[in-house]
């Protein structure tokens, strides 16, 4: 079979797997919710946490253990030269057409709310807006003391150090929710308020076993929403799905726009 074919029956499939049914409710919808996970970012080349049997490893310790409130209060040098690493990564990165079709959703429907686990801020860099982050941003720093917010762009690291808070002197610590923390003040209640009054609910490139994130799915079924996943493995919440589309993000979600190929 040529590439070409492969291709065409690559993309046949994947319409096929959008049922008439979702796009009738995609262009029906008034309010929409799209919760997505690191694996919306893959195809822009952001490194998954686990997907494909891995989990993240660096310096020979468990992403779960660097990325840990126990490791902030050990090691706070550590913990900013694993986020220096991972911002390193994200510098060059652009968003994907998954992050582009998300974002040009947010003028389709009257109400859209777009709930993030990622920290990587393509959505803002696709031009997403209001985007409710669970688990923070790796672009911000936050005072231990005084609780101010920095851009981490603005900020001096001295030899490896960790930076100080240019309004109180205190130590900053990445603006990210750590295993082991409280997701920011009203993040999920606000998540789970838009979840229970969508219609329609995406569920795209997580492998929904972090809470209370995961929840958000069960909380806009359990309101009556149509579920559909988006990944191109099975997790935990596909069973309560509507509807799987087993894929990529970034071949899928561009395509809900589309008229199907009949
Ligand atoms: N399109 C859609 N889904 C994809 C793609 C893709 N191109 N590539 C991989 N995936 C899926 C994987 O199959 C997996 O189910 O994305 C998921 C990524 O899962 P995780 O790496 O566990 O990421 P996530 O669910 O966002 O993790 C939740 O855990 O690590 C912490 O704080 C971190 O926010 C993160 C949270």
């Amino acid at each position: 079979m040529l590439p070409s074919e492969v291709l065409r029956a690559t993309q046949a499939i994947t319409n096929e797997f959008i049922s008439e049914e979702l796009r009738a409710r995609f262009h029906e919808a008034k309010n929409v919710l799209v919760l997505t996970g690191a694996g919306v970012s893959a195809e822009s080349g952001v490194p998954t946490f686990r997907g494909g049997g891995n989990t993240a490893v660096w310096k020979g310790m468990p992403f779960e253990v660097i990325s840990s409130a126990g490791m902030l209060a050990r090691d706070l040098p550590a913990v900013w030269e694993w986020f220096n690493y991972r911002r390193g990564l994200l510098e060059k990165l652009k968003p994907n057409p998954a992050h582009v079709a998300i974002a040009q959703w947010q003028d389709r429907f009257r109400n859209f709310a777009l709930v993030t686990q990622n920290i990587d801020g393509l959505h803002q860099a696709a031009g997403a807006r209001n985007v409710i982050e669970l688990h923070g941003s790796i672009w911000r720093a936050r005072c231990f003391d005084c609780g101010a917010v920095h851009y981490v762009c603005e900020l001096k690291f001295e030899d490896g150090g960790s930076p100080a808070c240019f309004d109180c002197g205190g130590h900053l610590r990445p603006d990210v929710v750590l295993f082991g923390e409280m997701l920011p003040t009203g993040a999920y209640e606000n998540a789970a308020l838009q979840a229970q009054d969508c219609e329609l609910c995406f569920v795209v490139g997580t492998s929904a076993v972090v809470y209370p994130a995961a929840l958000i799915p069960e909380v806009a079924r359990a309101a009556g929403a149509y579920v559909v996943e988006v990944n191109p493995e099975r997790t935990p919440v596909s069973g309560l799905c509507d509807e799987v589309l087993t894929g990529k993000a970034g071949e899928i979600l561009p395509r809900l726009c589309q008229k199907p190929d009949r």
